[in-house]
């Protein structure tokens, strides 16, 4: 079994202030909205601005109406910056063929749509027992029961803040009050479980979206298309330390 350090390190290494029992708060640049001819520099370009994770977004024009990057494209990035925590979400079905795959790859974290496998349960411990982390996403839509039975063998939970294919949607507000809930359901556990959310995060929303109980924020367009990924990401920061 592989073993996975890169979050562990990440967690003590970005111990910023925080309320109480929550982690560290993570901004994950999606490269979804990246210069893709340019894959590699863009990368080492957010991580120097300061992202904590790189969000790789696996999309099959099946599951979702978009087709994107495989494990190919993960394990370029991979050797490209080894030091990289990545972070897979796959918009794809089935899901346990491909699990194998992006853990070679370099996967830190895979998370899946529950809607996109046969069997949830199975697909967690696969993704464990590849020695990674595993991560279960929630669409706008997808009831939070899917969690009923998984969340304490989870290791991430993905809101989805849009319908999943693309970048630059708006961000859904039904998506706070499932965050809240959610966060309420990973302070129970009493486990480090991350709270992730996924599209339409921009600078001028990500505080309300944190005291909504978010600690992870994806951002694609809001990241890579402004001028300065590391004023963008910055201000990312202090609105969620501001809270406003
Ligand atoms: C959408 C993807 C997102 C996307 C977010 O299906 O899962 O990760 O890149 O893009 P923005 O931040 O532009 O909404
Ligand atoms: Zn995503």
């Amino acid at each position: 079994m592989l073993e996975r350090t890169e979050g562990d390190r990440l967690d003590s290494a970005r111990a910023v202030a925080t309320l109480p029992g929550m982690l560290p708060r993570w901004i994950a640049p999606s490269i979804l909205s990246a210069d893709f001819a340019r894959l590699g520099e863009e990368v080492n370009a957010v991580l120097d601005a300061g992202a904590d994770l790189i969000h790789f977004d696996v999309m099959d024009n099946h599951y979702v109406p978009n087709l994107t990057v495989g494990p190919m494209v993960c394990t370029a990035l991979h050797r490209h910056a080894p030091h990289a925590a990545l972070d897979v979400h796959l918009m794809i079905t089935p899901v346990d063929r491909i699990v194998a795959d992006f853990a070679a790859a370099g996967a830190t974290y895979i998370s899946f749509h529950p809607e996109a496998t046969e069997h949830v349960d199975r697909s967690i411990e696969l993704i464990r027992e590849h020695g990674c982390r595993p991560g279960l996403v929630l669409n706008p839509a997808s009831p939070l029961n899917w969690l009923d039975y998984t969340l304490e063998k989870l290791d991430l939970v993905l809101i989805m803040s849009v319908n999943p294919g693309f970048g630059g949607q708006p961000f859904i507000p039904s998506a706070l009050d499932k965050l809240a809930a959610v966060r309420q359901r990973i302070d129970a556990t009493g486990k480090p479980i991350r709270l992730e959310v996924d599209g339409g995060v921009k600078v001028d929303n990500i505080a309300e979206i944190a005291r909504a109980g978010a600690d992870t924020f994806v951002a694609g367009s809001a990241i890579f298309e402004s001028g300065d990924y590391r004023a963008t990401i910055r201000e990312m920061r202090e609105r969620i330390a501001r809270g406003v």
